[in-house]
């Protein structure tokens, strides 16, 4: 019993950081904002925030009640609780700078049960949450190319899962309409598959993102959003602000439990601890600045679209911004809006393909994986084994899936992550006191309880199937643990860490 709590030493992990090329602490506040900017504003505030605003009806049932103009506040809510949980990672990060995020850290502090636990949960915010990001990619991607004319056959540009759940009733007629095979409506989301297959072999050739290139990103997001804003601002009718809160906080709730989505990624920034100049003044800027400015983003996103139109408009529409450019007549706008939403979250799709397969290498390396996640590529130096494996998952997924479900399972875990995350700070704090911190949070003992507690709350905003779901593919990570990871752990069987090569 007590080795499924066998914690791995923190020296192990700093020396596996320790190779020839030693990253340099070159970054300051302003890259770290940059990177949180980059990592963060994608399919959140694109797509999901429409449902977040008008609720989700599926088969005359509420799934979700939705915020209307008060969506505000939810983002509101949510900018705080990831400005506590940010702190909590970055004092995890600035003292376990490796490999593996919030696997490696939890590693280290609460145990080989408990890492396996989130890196199994990782999987969630990293892989499924591609899924959601790939459908919103495709449902923008569509916009853009009927503005040139060109229209897909709706069969093959969307996914069973959304045909089946839309609210839409030309949508849902796709499961009658749409050609059949073995008696089953063929109904597939080809772009989204396609981008998400094209990134994968990107990165296999060993395509990294750069400063430069996360910039440039940067800059086309902040165009996009600002020429939203711009052109919105002038379209809105103040009627639409009445009700302010339609379904009261049940619907602020209910829709921060969804645009959560629109904050994730911002714990990837963390991981740039080792990288960091003066962690301890510019990690805590770099996090609640990026923090800060994305919520403002979002806050004043949220206002003037929920002033353009009236908010139970946006539920059955996958690409709001557009949508409610094109509603009051400024089509080509919400054209060039959209072409801004493909290239953000294409830059979403690398960050997070990037990250999953480096978090299943990490496990591999410690034995919790088979050896051959491990893997690097001879020539491309990339660990294109667990990079194909994840590319195929999602692009798999992609194809038949449907973007509310995978937001409530990315969000759900990447909560679930979080309240480790907190947990194990405070822990850390009692039973590794004196290990050099180069960043503490503030006030542990408020920050670390109210950021899981938040956390915690905004969970419980996500549907019941949510829930249901998580609980399974927890279940299903036990029995993988219990029959692999126990049996083969470097930590506990004592064998060296698997070579890479
Ligand atoms: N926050 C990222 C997005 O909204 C995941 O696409």
């Amino acid at each position: 019993m007590a080795s499924l709590f066998s914690r791995k030493p923190i020296a192990d992990l700093m020396s596996e950081a320790d190779n020839p090329n030693a990253l340099r602490r070159m970054l300051g506040a302003g890259d770290l904002i940059m990177l949180a900017i980059g990592a963060v504003i994608g399919a959140g505030i694109f797509g999901a925030i429409g449902s977040a605003a008008a609720g989700e009806i599926v088969n005359g049932v509420v799934v979700r009640s939705g915020a209307g103009p008060a969506l505000v506040i939810s983002f509101l809510l949510l900018g705080f609780a990831c400005a506590l949980a940010g702190l909590c990672y970055a004092e995890l990060a600035a003292m376990i700078p490796q490999a593996g995020s919030a696997y490696a850290y939890s590693y280290a502090t609460l145990g080989e049960f408990v890492a396996w636990i989130i890196g199994w949960d990782l999987i969630l915010e990293y892989a499924v949450g591609n899924v959601a990001v790939a459908i919103s990619w495709s449902d923008y991607f569509k916009t853009l190319l009927a503005g040139m004319g060109m229209v897909i056959p709706p069969w093959m540009a969307t996914g069973y899962r959304t045909a089946l759940l839309s609210s839409d009733p030309t949508v849902h007629a796709l499961m009658d309409s749409a050609p059949r095979l073995f008696g089953m409506p063929v109904l597939i989301n080809l772009p989204a598959c396609g981008i998400v297959l094209a990134i994968t072999w990107l990165l296999v050739i060993g395509v990294r993102e750069s400063a430069r290139a996360n910039n440039i990103m940067v800059a086309v997001k902040l165009v996009a959003l600002t020429l939203f804003l711009v052109v919105g601002a002038q379209h809105i009718n103040t009627a639409n602000y009445h009700p302010f809160a339609p379904n009261g906080f049940t619907g602020i709730h209910h829709g921060a439990a969804i645009v959560f989505f629109a904050y994730i990624g911002f714990d990837a920034i963390s991981t740039a601890a080792e990288e960091t100049k003066n962690p301890q003044r510019n990690l805590p800027i770099g996090i609640l600045g990026g923090l800060a400015i994305c919520t403002l983003i979002y806050i004043l996103v949220g206002f003037v679209l929920t002033g353009m139109v009236p908010s139970s408009t946006l539920g059955s529409t996958a690409d709001p911004l557009s949508f409610a450019l094109t509603s009051v007549g400024m089509t080509k706008v919400g054209w060039l809006v959209a072409l801004g939403a493909v290239f953000s979250m294409s830059a979403v799709l690398l960050v997070f393909q990037y990250g999953q397969p480096r978090i299943f290498f990490a496990m591999a390396r410690d034995g919790l994986l088979p050896k051959f996640a491990a893997k690097v590529h001879g020539k491309y130096r990339t660990p294109y084994i667990t990079t194909i494996i994840t590319g195929v998952f999602v692009a798999t997924w992609a194809l038949i899936g449907d973007a509310n479900e995978t937001y409530d399972l990315t969000n759900i875990g990447t909560l679930f992550a979080f309240i480790l995350v907190c947990s194990g700070v405070v822990v850390l704090r009692y039973t590794d006191k004196d290990r050099p911190r180069p960043f503490r949070v503030p006030f542990l003992y408020v920050v670390a309880p109210l950021g899981a507690a938040l956390c915690l709350f905004v969970m419980w905003g996500l549907p019941h199937k949510a829930w249901v779901r998580f609980g399974w593919w927890l279940v299903i990570g036990l029995v993988v643990y219990f029959l692999y990871g126990y049996r083969n752990s470097t930590l506990r069987t004592g064998k060296p860490p698997v070579s890479s090569e």
